[in-house]
């Protein structure tokens, strides 16, 4: 049997700014006095980030589910949202928490995102939007989702938690929809410990969502609507600047550990790994494979739990489906019979540590030990 790491190989490690670098900022804001409601770094992560996406306009905020629930309250969205299953409780959770019912609808299988072609049989007369996700940072389907909104006069609102500085054909992800929403979360490719923020092309969108995140407050004494906290502070907002110098090289690193993973793992039957898709600039937050139990001897459970015997922490991105929570199980669009890819999908995938700093060797030995419990 091949050795255990020594210590636990965790599904991911956060990205962190020099720490030099980050106690000069802090300096900045010792001197300022200033530690939130909008102050000069918030402001200036907004302005760095607006560049960095090419957004028409950007607000960031305390984390991408507040981000979300706000950007429901700024499209008004009501009644039904259509969206996916094969997601993190977030995305349905958000529309919830605005009194909205979510409606499921499957995903393609190559790249587990909604599938377009089953949209337009679930859009009834309280249908106001859909909420498609990048999952994993693989685009969805845009063009032909905004087809879709268009003959219907729905609303889009992307959940592109996952797909910080993916661009399809040349242009920022954030170009697609009316709102998309990047979870800045430590987990996450690009972060600011927790934060998230949220693109528009309409500016009084980015008005409202400013004056929300801040419990609705427009002025000293005018308080125009029930907002909530959703303020990014200082010290977080300091950390994104640095990081967010840091991210290209990342992505670069993440490449590369993808690509060794692909070569080797493609070996192995069974495993399937995720592809590049055409004219898509990936930005390769997650190394996610689909385990053939048939092929493979073992089922994505099973290996799973071998996995932690060698002490490497995968994880079974997303498994369970949201619509197979107890909260959502009991919708009418959350059947298996409607949602077959989704279901079938959600018991083969397996989310294999992925992040910058990972060294060859590492790749190397996950990958001898998914080998080695194939041949076992
Ligand atoms: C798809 C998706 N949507 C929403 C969220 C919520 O983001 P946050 O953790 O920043 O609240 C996450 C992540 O964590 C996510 O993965």
């Amino acid at each position: 049997m091949l050795e255990p790491f020594a210590k636990p190989f965790y599904i991911t490690q956060p990205l962190l700014p020099d720490i030099d670098e980050f106690n000069e900022m802090l300096k900045v804001i010792w001197a300022s006095k200033q530690l939130s409601n909008n102050g000069n770094m918030v402001k200036q992560l907004e302005r760095n980030l607006s560049d960095f996406l090419n957004a028409d306009y950007l607000s960031v905020f305390s984390n991408g589910t507040v981000a979300l629930q706000l950007a429901c309250k700024v499209l008004r969205l009501s009644g039904e949202v259509i969206t996916t299953p094969f997601t993190f409780a977030a995305t349905a959770h958000s529309l919830v928490w605005n009194n909205i019912k979510p409606v499921f609808c499957d995903i393609e299988e190559d790249s587990y995102n909604i599938n377009p072609d089953l949209i337009e049989p679930l859009i009834t007369e309280n249908t106001t939007a859909i909420m498609p996700v990048h999952v994993f940072g693989n685009p969805c389907k845009v063009e032909i989702i905004q087809q879709i909104a268009d003959k219907y006069g729905l609303k889009v609102l992307y959940d592109a938690a996952h797909a910080f500085g993916v661009k399809v054909d040349g242009k920022p992800i954030s170009d697609f929809g009316d709102i998309s929403m990047f979870s800045f979360h430590a987990t996450k490719i690009y972060h600011t410990i927790e934060g998230g923020a949220l693109t528009f092309k309409d500016p009084h969108f980015k008005e409202r969502a400013d004056s929300l995140r801040n419990f609705g407050i427009r002025s000293l004494e005018n308080v125009m609507e029930p907002g909530t906290n959703g303020k990014l502070n200082e010290i977080q907002a300091a950390v994104g600047i640095l990081l967010l110098k840091q991210v290209e090289e990342e992505i670069k690193a993440r490449q590369e550990i993808t690509n060794l993973y692909r070569q080797i793992l493609n070996d192995i039957p069974g495993i399937t790994t995720s592809k590049d898709m055409d004219a898509i600039s990936h930005n390769y937050s997650y190394f996610v494979i689909k385990v053939n139990k048939d092929e493979y001897g073992h089922s994505r459970d099973e290996l799973f739990d071998k996995l932690m015997e060698y002490n490497i922490i995968a994880r079974k991105y997303f498994y369970p489906l949201c619509s197979n929570f107890p909260c959502y199980m009991n919708l009418p669009s959350s059947s298996k019979l409607t949602l077959p890819i989704a279901n079938k999908v959600a018991d083969m995938v397996l989310s294999l540590p992925l992040h910058g700093r990972m060294q060859k060797n590492d790749v190397e030995k996950i990958c001898a030990i998914i080998k080695a419990i194939h041949e076992d």
